[in-house]
């Protein structure tokens, strides 16, 4: 479970963080995720109408489904920007109400077996979430790598019982209903990045579902810059290689088919490859910067 002073930390089967927000982390996670323009576009408006309107919603049972499947190879920024939708929902909605973020972890929940995890997801999807939805006007509930509980009934793996992964994929589709009939103003995003294991019946209660893929070579550029600009912002001497666009580009094209958390961390690989540069990362300079491309 994060500790974070800023973060309730109920303790809830599952639930790794809980934010109410706004809060004066800002949008943090959502702005730091570098994205087509449409991709975060889509993403807010259909938030937006599944949770603005839960009033008028609810007299059109079924017409919304409040459920976004976030798909997407690893460290694509999935995780963050599915934070990030409850940090613009809650900044939009702010009149109306505040807005909970809650992250749920399968790999929190405390039981590694199926037929206990399949009882804990019962718990939170029938008692945890709808009272927070009581509580709060909104919820965004994240579901990260959703895949551990909605196994593909057709494909479930040899190593677990398949009755127990059926049982278990069963009570999350059952628990979704249920949750999504009573607590109108919940919207729920799951990631996943083996889309291919998430069952049928799952997707299909999805009305949006957007993969995020490994980033081109702008976008890269872009993450590189953005890394180095928050370096900058602690050791101004690094400065003039944030600012430096086309250093930005001739790294990125270094690094084709990097994911990227890699091309994020890139200029922390390189101040970690000597003892000087971690303690004095000022000195950081370009030629660091591709020594740790090829390190
Ligand atoms: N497109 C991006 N722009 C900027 N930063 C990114 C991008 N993609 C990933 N990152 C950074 O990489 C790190 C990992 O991101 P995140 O955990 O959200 O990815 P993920 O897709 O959920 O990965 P996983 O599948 O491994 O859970 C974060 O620090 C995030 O800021
Ligand atoms: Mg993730």
């Amino acid at each position: 479970m994060a500790i974070d002073h800023h973060h309730h930390t109920p303790p809830i089967h599952g639930v790794s963080t809980l934010r109410v927000l706004p809060d004066e982390g800002g949008m943090r996670n959502w702005d730091r995720i570098i994205v087509d323009a449409k991709i975060k576009t889509r993403l807010l408006s259909h938030a937006l109408l599944a949770l603005a309107h839960e009033k008028e919603f609810y007299a059109l049972p079924g017409a919304l489904q409040r459920l976004v499947i976030l798909s997407g190879p690893p460290g694509t920024g999935k995780t963050t920007l599915a934070a990030g939708l409850a940090e613009v929902v809650a900044n939009e909605l702010a009149e109306k109400g505040d807005t909970c973020l809650v992250e749920v972890n399968p790999h929190a929940l405390p039981s590694e077996m199926l037929g206990e995890s399949q009882r804990n997801v019962a718990r939170l999807l029938d008692n945890s979430l709808p009272e927070l939805a009581l509580r709060y006007p909104h919820v965004v509930v994240v579901i990260d790598e959703v895949e551990s509980f909605a196994v593909r009934r057709s494909s479930a793996s040899f190593e677990a019982n398949p009755i127990d992964v059926h049982r278990a994929s069963d009570a999350v589709l059952e628990g979704m209903d249920r949750l999504m009939k009573r607590s109108p103003n919940v919207l729920v995003v799951a990631t996943t990045n083996f889309p291919g294991a998430i069952d049928e019946a799952f997707t299909s209660r999805a009305d949006l579902v957007l993969s995020l893929a490994i980033p081109d070579l702008e976008t890269s550029a872009q993450i590189i810059a953005l890394s180095l600009v928050e370096l900058a912002g602690i050791w101004e001497e690094i400065g003039d290689l944030a600012s430096n666009g086309d250093l930005h580009r001739q790294l990125a094209e270094l690094c084709v088919g990097w994911d990227g958390r890699q091309l994020r961390r890139l200029p922390l690989k390189a101040l970690s490859a000597s003892k000087e540069l971690a303690l004095n990362p000022g000195k950081l300079k370009a030629k660091h910067l591709f020594q740790a491309v090829t390190a």
